[in-house]
């Protein structure tokens, strides 16, 4: 089965063809963050004018990569939500539409679900069940993942999302947007012994995480410490600690209490070159596998959506003419079909 799949549910237009027997033909994503960068954080009426631009030159670009025609697509994949709606309109209308052109099934695609699932891109694909870190821009979530389709989430953050920590303590240190990648490069030359942030809500028992305290505490120290260049590097690689240890803790304690033989990290902020170091440690203490994807499909891309409406459309699924997006939408509530 031969899959055209789209995102375009933030700041990425992402499209990409994926064929159950060869894998991965083709992906492409381009990026808006240059676009949103003057703002400090994504404008989402420009990203939705940037996706109707960018999406259907990309979408013939990534055909010819994966030398693929319409005769040979069996099905269309968009992401349907959660995300922005304007942008979710965009890649939702185009690939519903081409499906209806094609004569093939269109699948709306749960975003979260396809991250929880692109580390099976890999050429080593975990196989179910595995416990997950879900680390992105909008969520931080454990989801204990039994089967396909079948997410139960064990612990999640109460306020700011990892990365959306990230990039708050970024934008206060000043770097440009993009926060996460541009904090984690600072704090490379970081002294990690001159601040100790707290670990948030590790003291008392549970699986749920708080970010947002983390982002006032650097807030509070940069005041007190001055911010000059040394200083926001040691705040930065500090902050970049504090997260790390706390999901590795929380990521540990949900292993105990799932039992799951294996561990899959997820999401933007799993692109993290600390947290994946600290991740495989902790696996390999608790004898557990650790999965991750390649560092271009942590973030958002069209392979995941390809990938996930694949295993959607084989297990039945199908959207139907009048197609919907869900800006918000309950990870728990999706079930196969
Ligand atoms: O999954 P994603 O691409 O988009 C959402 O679905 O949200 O995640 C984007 C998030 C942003 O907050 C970004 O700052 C963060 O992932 N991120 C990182 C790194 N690369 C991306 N955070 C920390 N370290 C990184 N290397
Ligand atoms: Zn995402």
């Amino acid at each position: 089965m031969r899959v055209v799949g789209i995102e375009t549910s933030c700041d990425e237009t992402g499209v990409a063809v994926y064929d159950s027997r060869h894998g991965l033909l083709a992906h492409e994503v381009f990026s808006q963050a240059a676009i949103h960068a003057p703002y400090g954080g994504v404008v989402p009426e420009l990203a939705s004018r940037d996706h109707v631009r960018k999406l259907l030159p990309l979408l013939d670009r990534v055909m010819k990569q994966a030398k693929t025609l319409p005769a040979t697509v069996d099905g269309v994949a968009y992401t349907a939500g959660p995300g922005l709606v304007g942008a979710l309109l965009v890649g939702a209308a185009i690939g519903r539409s081409l499906a209806y052109a094609w004569n093939v099934p269109a699948i709306g695609i749960h975003h979260i679900e396809a991250h929880l699932l692109a580390p099976m891109l890999e050429p080593e694909a975990p196989r179910f069940p595995f416990l997950a870190l879900l680390v992105s821009g909008g969520h931080t979530q454990l989801i204990a993942v039994e089967a396909f389709g079948c997410y139960r989430i064990v612990g999640e953050s109460l306020d700011d999302a990892a990365g959306e920590a990230f990039d708050k303590t970024a934008s206060l240190l000043g770097l440009p947007y993009p926060g996460g990648p541009s904090l984690a490069k600072l704090a490379e030359s970081g002294n990690p012994n001159r601040f100790h942030f707290p670990r948030p809500m590790t003291d008392r028992p549970g699986l749920d995480l708080s970010f947002s305290g983390l982002k006032t505490h650097a807030l509070y120290t940069l005041r007190r410490h001055g911010s000059d260049a040394a200083t926001k590097a040691d705040i930065a690689r500090a902050f970049e600690e504090a997260v790390v240890a706390t999901l590795v803790k929380k990521c540990d304690r949900a292993l105990d209490e799932t039992g799951m033989p294996r561990l899959i990290v997820a999401g933007g902020v799993g692109a993290n070159r600390r947290l994946r170091a600290a991740l495989s440690q902790l696996a390999e203490r608790r004898q557990v596998l650790a999965y991750y994807p390649r560092v271009e499909f942590c973030t958002d891309n069209g392979a995941m959506i390809a990938y996930a409406g694949y295993r959607r459309l084989q297990a039945g699924a199908e959207t139907a003419l009048a197609f919907f997006v869900r800006p918000r939408w309950p990870l728990s509530s999706i079930g196969l079909s």
